[in-house]
């Protein structure tokens, strides 16, 4: 795989086209640790993990084994992504739920640690999918402030939100001394986010996409971009599978970072 660009995102740098490591149901596998290895081996350096997805653990096995193949020369050539589960977004829940994400990996730092959803859970619910009557509204301010606290302590070098429209980060704005460096939201030509995408702009706080092949339907984002006949007649046109065509729109066309 050709060398991934970079954009700079608070100190560090993040590469624009990122690993994803969500298998629904979500459940650690050997599997999941040899397709990450896989990846990193292919050329991968963005991992996109999270608390919920029981993805860390495997990932952390991954980073080691990749340094002890020698793919990767240290664990700062890798950009590693994980989220805050809802049921820990609590003031006095997030520091323990980094600290366990950091446990799970093995690391020292996160490259980004994103708020997973603009919405809490009661404490202590990790089972998805939840039950409705267990949602609560998020208290951005505080939540916010225990995410800039991680930052601070040097937990995560960029803090981040996901699934954030333009009312909600305005409301996470209207509050935040560290501006989220990212929102994570899906993506794709059949579901451009074209006023949220602005609006970053205008913020900047940079875009990342998931599900640019239009995702699982049943379970998250639809599976109707992969049957678009548009992005077939493009394909056939250009000797590309439909996947191929779709990544280079989002990637290229977008001009955002995508986690396939
Ligand atoms: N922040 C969030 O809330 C959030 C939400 C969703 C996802 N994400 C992140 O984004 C990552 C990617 O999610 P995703 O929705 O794109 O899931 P995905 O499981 O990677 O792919 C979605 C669909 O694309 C198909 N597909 C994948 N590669 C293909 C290829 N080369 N050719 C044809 N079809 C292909 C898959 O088919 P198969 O079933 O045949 O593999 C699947 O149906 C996740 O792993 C996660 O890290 C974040």
């Amino acid at each position: 795989m050709a060398s991934i660009p970079r954009v700079p995102i608070g100190s560090s740098t993040l590469p624009l086209l990122g690993f994803g490591t969500a298998v629904f149901p979500f459940a650690a596998s050997e599997t999941m640790k040899e397709s990450i290895l896989h990846a990193i081996k292919l050329g991968y350096r963005h991992i996109d993990a999270a608390s919920v997805y029981n993805s860390e653990q495997p990932l952390g096995e991954a980073i080691t084994e990749a340094l002890g193949l020698g793919l990767i020369k240290s664990r700062e050539e890798l950009f590693v992504t994980s989220k805050l589960w809802c049921s820990d977004a609590h003031p006095h829940l997030v520091l323990p739920a980094l600290s366990k994400t950091l446990k799970n990996l093995g690391l020292e730092y996160l490259d980004l640690y994103l708020v997973h959803f603009p919405v809490s859970l009661k404490p202590g619910s990790y089972v998805v999918p939840f039950d409705k009557t267990e949602l609560l509204p998020m208290d951005f301010k505080s939540v916010w402030e225990a995410m800039e606290v991680c930052h601070s302590l040097g937990l995560a070098k960029s803090i981040g939100v996901s699934n954030f429209s333009c009312k909600k980060l305005q409301d996470l704005l209207a509050t935040a001394k560290i501006p989220p460096a990212v929102n994570q939201v899906e993506m794709s030509p059949l579901w451009q986010q074209k006023k949220l995408r602005e609006f970053c702009k205008g913020k900047n706080i940079h875009v990342t996409a998931y599900s640019p092949l239009g995702g699982r339907g049943t379970v998250w984002g639809t599976n109707e971009v992969l049957g678009s006949k548009i992005l077939l007649e493009i394909a056939q046109a250009k000797g590309k599978t439909v996947a191929q065509v779709q990544l280079h729109l989002s990637f290229f066309i977008l001009r955002f970072s995508c986690i396939p």
